[in-house]
């Protein structure tokens, strides 16, 4: 046995999942938004998240940028730093699936095996992973924060897609085309996966 989970037993509660579930009158779920930086996931998060308020639904949204100033804030952009940030995530997700919450997490999470793990972690029944797809050039076209233009000039090291790799995801519930689709239409069809769900 490792040697940091020795002597540390699981300790039962007496509520369970179903029973959280119940007094929110929802199921846990984790939604997961991955694709290149600019590419929408949180501009997309942040309305669905708006939606599922109006909705009643209790939801709480994880984000890259904000992640990064607390629990992960240790942490840099190497593929082994962005393993553990998705890692953490990964985990903190799988708790507020947990505790009965809609979970919306948004992070480039550019390798597959990672975001493998994060559905793993939340229940195959209860993920659901989005791919907010771009291409990289209208995504350093948008720029929205002048990381495109840092990163090519050699400023911003291991940038995603420029030097840095993204893995398009094998198994995604839900592709979102962000050059074609309005943020209100692709709004539209995450929401229909998440109430169908
Ligand atoms: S990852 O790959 O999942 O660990 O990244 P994530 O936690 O989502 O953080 C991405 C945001 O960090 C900013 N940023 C960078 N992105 C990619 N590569 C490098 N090198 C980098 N440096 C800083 C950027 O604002 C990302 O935000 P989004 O919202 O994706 O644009």
């Amino acid at each position: 046995m490792e040697e940091s989970k020795k002597n540390i037993v699981w300790h039962e509660g007496k509520v369970s999942y179903e029973d959280r579930c119940d007094n929110l009158d929802q199921e846990g779920l984790v939604v997961w938004f991955t694709g290149l930086s600019g590419a929408g996931k949180s501009t997309v998060a942040v309305e669905v998240e708006k939606e599922l308020i109006k909705l009643g639904k209790a939801v709480y949204r994880l984000d890259g940028d904000n992640v990064r100033h607390g629990l992960n804030s240790d942490l840099g952009f190497t593929a082994e730093d962005r393993n553990e940030n998705i890692r953490r995530i990964a985990e903190v997700a799988a708790l507020f699936k947990d505790a009965g919450l809609i979970t919306l997490a948004s992070f480039i999470s550019p390798y597959q095996e990672i975001r493998n793990f994060a559905r793993e972690r939340a229940g195959e029944d209860n993920f659901i992973e989005v791919y907010v797809k771009a291409d990289v050039d209208t995504c350093a076209e948008r720029d929205p924060k002048g990381l495109y233009e840092k990163a090519k000039s050699g400023e911003i090291k291991n940038f995603t897609g420029i030097s840095a790799p993204y893995e398009v995801p094998e198994n995604a519930e839900l592709i979102i085309d962000t050059t074609k689709l309005s943020v209100a239409d692709s709004v539209k069809k995450v929401l229909g996966v998440i109430i169908s769900d």
